[in-house]
This record gives structure tokens, sequence and C-alpha cells, in this order.
């Protein structure tokens, strides 16, 4: 898989994607991520790629000229093209495992109060929001969505782990509460029944406080 990311700011982008599992994912050759700087495709000689609202308001907009030259030269065929932001359609687990099926990923990372709405019409397949907060920087959720992909690509967690096994695999439950060693910590103690070895009554045990916490937490997992 190959995922490109274009950014006014690609050290932001590139910075935790170079760590840990990820980075063994790209040594490994199972994903190859760029990210390229718009200003690369500014047209005037202050390699200006933004401007004011028309019609007034706050902030400036992503020209169209860089966008669409930067957009058409590292698109393809097989190309997927999506923009980064607030107004986007809600990233999920279920979009992550949906993109982690794509060939080439283009990820548009938009800045200031966005991009001109002709990209989108024009060049944009889906625009996607992390969460509804407003960064500062759309190369920042561009590294959280190529996380979560890239994770999910065969051999990126190693043989031993399964992305599978976790919450938001299972969307109406989060995971249970989980203790390591030791048993007994400042007399905090691991509840009894992990110890127990007892297969099934752990099983319940967890599920039992996998609701808990779900009702607690995310009650909106449990609607309907
Ligand atoms: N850019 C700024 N805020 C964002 C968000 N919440 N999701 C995606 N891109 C963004």
């Amino acid at each position: 898989m190959r995922i490109d990311i274009l950014t006014l700011f690609p050290e932001v982008a590139l910075a935790p994607l170079g760590e840990s599992i990820i980075k063994r994912a790209r040594e490994a050759g199972i994903v190859e991520v760029r990210a390229h700087n718009l200003r690369d495709w500014a047209r005037d000689k202050h390699r200006r790629t933004d401007d004011y609202l028309c019609g007034g308001g706050q902030g400036m907009l992503l020209l169209p000229g860089p966008l669409f030259d930067a957009i058409g030269e590292l698109r393809g065929p097989d190309t997927r093209v999506i923009l980064m932001t607030p107004q986007g359609r809600p990233f999920k687990q279920a979009v992550a495992r949906e993109l982690a099926a794509t060939r080439h990923l283009l990820l548009v990372c938009g800045h200031y109060e966005g991009v001109d709405h002709r990209v989108i019409e024009q060049l944009v397949d889906l625009e996607l929001s992390i969460g509804d907060y407003v960064l500062t920087n759309g190369a920042i959720a561009a590294a959280v969505v190529t996380d979560a992909i890239v994770r999910l690509l065969p051999g990126a967690l190693g043989d031993e782990r399964s992305p599978e096994d976790e919450s938001f695999s299972d969307p109406q439950l989060l995971e249970a509460p989980a203790y390591t060693k030791p048993a007994d910590f400042r007399g905090l103690k691991v509840p009894e029944v992990l110890l127990s070895g007892h297969h099934a009554r752990i099983a319940e045990w967890k599920r039992r406080k996998a609701l808990e916490r779900t009702r607690a937490n995310r009650p909106d997992l449990l609607d309907g």
C-alpha cells in the first residue's frame, strides 16, 4: 500500500510515523508513506498557497491552483483522494478497515479555514474528520488516519497480535479493564478472578466489566 500526504507541514505529518510499529512496517515494505510540501506547487514568486475568503469572513483559505496541480501530479488511476477536515465524515475503525484495502491514498491536509470548495467538488473522493474539535493543522489528523490504517495491514503488528481482538472490532463494546504484575501493588489488588485460571469465569467477568465501562464512558454505543 502507498499513502501520500499533501500538507504545508510535512514534518508534522511524518514525525509520529517514524517510530515503533509504523516505522517497522515502512521499513518492511508493508507500506510506503511520503509527505509532500504543498508550497512546492505554489505559483507566484512569494510561493503563496492561501488567500482571503470571497464574500468576507475570518481567516485564510488554501488556493485552488497549487492543490489542483499537486493532486493532479500525485494521484494515479487507483488513488482515493481524501481531504482531512472537521467538516468531514467521522473517521471510525470501520472506515480504517475499508481504507486499509485501498492501494493508494492521497491525504490532503487543510490549514487555516480550509480549502477552496472547487477542490472538494472536483478532486476529493472523501472528506474525513477525526473528531468534533478543530486542530491547527490537518497534518496531525493525517498522521492519525495513517497510523490507524497501517497497523491493520497484514504483518504490521507482527504475527502474534491481531488487530481484530480489541475495542472497536466489536463496535458495541469497549474493552474490559486489564492488569499486569504485581498481583498486589501498594495494597491495590488485581481482581482475584483473573488469577484463578478459570477461563469461563474470566470471560464472564470481562464481559460484565466491558459493559460497565461502556455504560460509563460511551453510553452512545449501547443505544439501540
Ligand atoms: N483539521 C482540523 N481539525 C480536523 C479534524 N478534527 N479532523 C480532520 N482534519 C482536521
